[in-house]
């Protein structure tokens, strides 16, 4: 299902009661919330709200598991561009989540050979925990969610990936040029996505909404990975005006 809210505001509150509730649910029955979550512009109000959440209401996050889905390659996580330090300045370091609880792709593993078994690990993790119980996702122009770049298979697992050189364009700002930004990232495989519990992707911005166009209405295909979602029963879209504005 599509759901469009008036703005990103509005539509970020919703996704973070989302959340929150999650992690109540299973709070009161002694259980713990499995969040598979993602970096860039997109879920930042999303973790703002979840932060006042915990500061003004006493939401806690003592029980939350996280998994982010990916991390560039190579990548120091104590880097300013590292998605570890994107998740810890708007989120982990506002909240009262236990650190050993945070899970992020290692962007600084040597050898191929120890990448694979990284990320191989990091299936496991998730699957000992007895999977994720919500995905968050944003979706990149060329229709990656993750960094599942076009030409990705529906079952792909956590893995090496190259990214395609438009996502590259995408983040040249964050790296003072094209030229600084990795040409690899570990992430999620789309099928690594596809067994969470829950799937929310959002998008905001008319900027979205050619690819919110082809991942909601397009043809499914490995060139817009995104497109693979409208195979789930258990995705929502979540956008906003101007990103749901190609839609018929
Ligand atoms: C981030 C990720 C990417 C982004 C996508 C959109 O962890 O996996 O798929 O969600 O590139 O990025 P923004 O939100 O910056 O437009």
């Amino acid at each position: 299902p599509v759901t469009v809210y008036p703005n990103q505001q509005i539509a970020s509150v919703q996704v973070a009661k989302r959340i929150a509730d999650l992690i109540k649910a299973r709070q009161s029955s002694g259980g713990k919330a499995v969040l598979g979550l993602a970096t860039g512009v997109t879920p930042i109000r999303v973790y703002a709200e979840l932060v006042r959440m915990h500061k003004e209401e006493g939401l806690s996050f003592k029980n939350v598991i996280t998994f982010n889905l990916d991390e560039y390659y190579p990548m120091q996580p104590t880097a300013a561009q590292s998605y570890v330090t994107f998740m810890n300045e708007n989120l982990f370091d506002h909240i009262d989540i236990d650190k050993n609880n945070v899970h992020i792709p290692d962007g600084t593993l040597g050898t191929t050979e120890e990448v694979a078994a990284f990320c191989l690990n990091y299936e496991k993790q998730i699957t000992d925990l007895g999977g994720l119980d919500m995905q968050i996702l944003g979706i990149g122009r060329t229709g990656h969610i993750g960094f599942n770049e076009p030409g990705s298979a529906p079952n792909s697992g956590t893995r090496l990936v190259t990214l395609d050189d438009l996502t590259r364009s995408d983040a040249a700002r964050d790296f003072g040029g094209k030229e600084n930004v990795p040409t690899k990232a570990i992430t999620m495989g789309v099928g690594t996505i596809f067994k969470a519990r829950e799937i929310i992707l959002m998008a905001w911005n008319q900027k979205k909404a050619s690819i919110i166009k082809k991942a909601v209405e397009g043809e499914i295909s490995g060139e817009v990975p995104a497109t693979f979602l409208q195979l789930s029963e258990h995705v929502e879209f979540i956008l906003d005006e101007g990103a749901a504005s190609e839609l018929t």
